[in-house]
């Protein structure tokens, strides 16, 4: 067992490096093709086979209905990233914004104007409205699993004058059409006064879009943080370990909203997840050579148990052929596949690489050791749910009265909570439940095991 598994913030600097890109053929696979993704993966084999084999760990646990096992393990041992805000922001998203905008030292005026995207309940806007007291924001999402569409953003978001909401021409919200990115523009444009676009509804077709009816250069902040639950595949499989190739359109949707909507020197925060596949990492290389610099960051806000990380692109300075390149592939993404390569490899992108490399042995090395002590501890408390003799006669079992060990028992295990979107981010409890507060000495004690 590793003996320090911190959960401190950690950042990664790249400065901006032009190169002359040489686009390839580009040839969809299946995001269900494991063996492809393993295959191309820019890992060391071993390091990839833990990683996987840890995410993997985690699937009987889910399937027999342990999930609150695992959060009460995973918040004790790593309890900065416990659900809820330990700042006062409406939620933990708001931390982690908080975070990435001071450690990646960003600097915005008290008026900016932003799309905050992928972005439903709204933390991050209200978090932006309440700090730059200018500002004014217009948000576009699909609602969160399970919630009704009205209820989608916060209520105080909803009657803030500065905040303004669209779900686009489909009325989804969904960033991977195009349309609803042009209406979004739209509604930009439209709310910072600037002239209506003359054409209502945008082609299908992006790449029919004349600039008149696609404003552009508008805002001065895009904030993605878009994420959903990793269903099984057709065949029954779990596929969370996948999640990179699975997501590669949303990462590719977001970048291509940031690229329409801001202006020159603009800021882009984007969370991605990992950074393993050549597609990711070219993707990101594209995207670092219109921005003065590139930080990756994994803020102690965000679970060390999973594998999203943000990255923030620093002033913006458009390069029409990249725009353009990415705008072709958003049009012609198929769903269902991922894509292997972008561009040849040139001198700059071996130096990128080498960069992405520092990351991901740092992160990936981490997530993996951090999923393996909470299943650790996830599968004693499962022993122990089902056997309550073995929790009395461990003699490195934390000491407590058995009236109280009954009582929270009963907490843990009877409270029945909604599903969060996906399987690192199920609630458990709320941090703020005051039955919760007597026991936080037994968390204390059971953390200092991993905190030596
Ligand atoms: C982690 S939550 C965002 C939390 C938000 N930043 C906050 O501060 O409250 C991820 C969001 O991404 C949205 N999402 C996922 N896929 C999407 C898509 N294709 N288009 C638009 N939104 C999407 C989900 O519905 C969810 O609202």
């Amino acid at each position: 067992m590793p003996t320090i598994l911190r959960e401190d913030t950690l950042t990664f600097t790249y400065k901006q490096k032009k190169a002359e890109n040489s686009y390839v053929e580009m040839t969809p696979f299946s995001v269900y093709d494991e063996e492809q993704y393993i295959k191309t993966a820019m890992l060391p084999q071993e390091a990839l086979a833990q990683y996987i084999k840890a995410q993997h760990r985690l699937d009987p646990i889910f399937d027999n209905d342990h999930g609150k096992e695992y959060s009460y393990a995973r918040e004790i041992i790593f309890p900065k990233s416990r659900k809820g805000s330990n700042k006062g922001f409406a939620n933990r998203a708001g931390d982690k914004l908080d975070e990435i905008l001071q450690v990646s030292k960003v600097k915005l005026k008290t008026d900016i104007q932003f799309a905050d995207v992928c972005a439903a309940p709204g933390a991050w806007s209200l978090y932006l409205l309440q700090y730059y007291g200018s500002a004014r924001g217009v948000g576009m999402s699909m609602p969160i699993l399970g919630t009704k569409v009205e209820d989608t953003w916060y209520p105080q978001l909803r009657q803030n004058p500065r905040f303004k909401a669209t779900f686009g021409v489909t009325e989804t919200g969904d960033v991977y059409d195009f349309r609803n990115i042009a209406e979004l523009a739209k509604v930009c444009s439209q709310s910072w006064g600037e002239p209506t676009p003359a054409v209502a509804s945008p082609p299908e077709n992006l790449l029919e879009a004349k600039p008149e009816i696609l404003p552009s250069g508008l805002l001065d902040l895009v904030t993605c943080d878009g994420g959903f639950q990793i269903a099984k595949s057709p065949t029954g499989q779990h596929c969370e370990q996948l999640q990179e190739i699975i997501t590669q359109r949303l990462l590719l949707s977001e970048f291509l909203v940031a690229l329409q909507l801001l202006k020159e020197n603009g800021t882009f925060v984007c969370k991605m997840y990992d950074c393993i596949c050549p597609f990711n990492v070219q993707l990101i290389f594209l995207m670092s050579q219109m921005f003065e610099e590139t930080v990756f960051v994994k803020p102690e806000h965000s679970r060390v148990v999973n594998a999203e990380k943000y990255v923030v692109f620093k002033s913006f300075q458009p390069q029409s052929s990249i725009i353009e390149k990415i705008k072709q592939i958003h049009a012609e993404w198929k769903a269902d596949t991922c894509y292997y390569q972008i561009i040849e490899e040139s001198e700059e992108l071996k130096q990128f690489c080498v960069f992405v490399n520092r990351v991901n042995e740092t992160l990936v090395k981490r997530c993996t050791d951090a999923l393996n002590v909470v299943i650790d501890k996830t599968e004693e408390l499962v022993r122990q749910k089902a056997n309550p003799v073995i929790k009395q006669t461990d003699p490195s079992a934390p000491q407590t009265n058995q009236k109280s060990d009954e009582k929270e028992w009963n907490d843990i295990f009877k409270k029945d909570e909604p599903r969060d979107y996906y399987r690192d981010q199920r609630p458990y409890y709320n941090r703020r439940d005051n039955n919760y507060r007597r026991d936080d000495r037994r968390e204390y004690n059971d953390r200092n095991q991993y905190y030596k």
